[in-house]
């Protein structure tokens, strides 16, 4: 069996692909999901691409040594299920493994969306090499994956790294997750447009509305199309959220020491944008001798980094496994 089959869920896209050890896309399909789709179709569709890529990719299932899982988190990771995600609503408690097992008959392992990620970066991408590295995935939620020592860290039962549930602002804007003032509750590409929406529908002036068409149209792609023309209510909330978001790092900084931190997720996109603002503030706030040791760097596996994480998981457990033994 020479090949991992490496499945991505996400809040609002699924992706599936067969890749090689050493970290090759061979076949891939990715659809875009509704957030209120449900588990039970959603998994339907997960089954149907995985049966398409494996076709596509001109394998036999028994050439799969094994198929690997990122999804938004908590999870129950050896129940091997999907406890509430803050963002896929209507999960509750669902049998991944199980299910995955039993349609595919090849082993499932289950891991959160970022630490797979994390994974991915660090064998395949931005992290090669690095012995302490956090990564963070700023998307449709935010999202931490821990290495340390140059292997996962997963904590007590495999939910550590929620980095965008770190309160920043202990009364701030209530989170999906039921906590305040979350990082994601501010930085993630949904709670970017929901700030500028509520600014706007308090009345204040700006491009958004005619550039989205109406307020509720307001998306993260509507503030940036406004900050690049030079709206000053566009660059009121980026530099709220830099702040935010250099704020959250300089925490991560100061907690874990890393060597280097690198940025994934939709908005990253931003380039200088972002990375500008965010190192500067980031590293400006950390205590010095912690910020000196750290670089701030963009994620490098791009669009396939849900892909290539989920094949990464199987790899580390693999791996733990045979030191174990
Ligand atoms: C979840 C994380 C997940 C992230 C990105 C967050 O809301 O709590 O588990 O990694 O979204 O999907
Ligand atoms: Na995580
Ligand atoms: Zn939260």
């Amino acid at each position: 069996s020479d090949y991992l089959l490496g499945i991505d869920i996400g809040g609002t896209k699924l992706a599936v692909g067969v890749v090689t050890r050493d970290g090759r896309v061979v076949a891939q399909e990715r659809i875009p999901t509704q957030a209120n789709q449900g588990p039970d179709m959603v998994i339907a569709r997960v089954q149907e691409l995985c049966r398409t890529v494996v076709r596509k990719a001109g394998i036999t299932w028994e050439q799969v040594l094994a198929c690997g899982v990122g999804c938004g988190g908590p999870l129950d990771i050896k129940r091997g299920r999907v406890m509430n995600p803050p963002n896929l609503p209507g999960w509750l408690d669902v049998p991944l493994v199980q299910t995955l097992e039993e349609a595919f008959g090849r082993p499932v392992y289950l891991d959160n969306d970022a630490n797979a990620a994390a994974l991915g970066e660090h064998r395949f991408g931005a992290g090669r090499g690095v012995r302490n590295m956090v990564y963070l995935t700023i998307s449709t939620g935010i999202g931490g994956g821990l290495i340390f020592g140059g292997r996962l860290y997963s904590g007590e039962n495999g939910n550590a790294g929620e980095i965008g549930h770190m309160s920043l602002n202990v009364n701030g804007r209530p989170c999906n997750c039921g906590g305040r003032g979350c990082l994601e509750a501010y930085a993630s590409g949904t709670s970017i447009a929901a700030r500028a929406r509520e600014a706007v529908e308090a009345g204040e002036s700006s491009l958004l509305t005619d550039l989205a068409g109406s307020p509720d149209a307001i998306s993260g792609e509507t503030v940036k199309e406004a900050l690049l023309r030079g709206d000053a209510l566009a660059r009121r909330i980026w530099d709220e959220t830099m702040e935010i978001l250099g704020a959250g790092l300089a925490n991560v900084i100061n907690i874990f020491n890393p060597q280097r931190i690198v940025l994934g997720g939709g908005i990253t996109n931003y380039g200088d944008l972002l990375f500008v603002p965010v190192r500067r503030i980031a590293l400006a706030r950390a205590m010095r001798p912690l910020a000196s040791a750290v670089e701030i760097v963009p994620a490098e596996l791009g669009n396939d980094v849900g892909i290539l994480g989920a094949a990464a998981v199987v790899l580390e457990r693999l791996e733990a496994r045979t030191e174990v033994e």
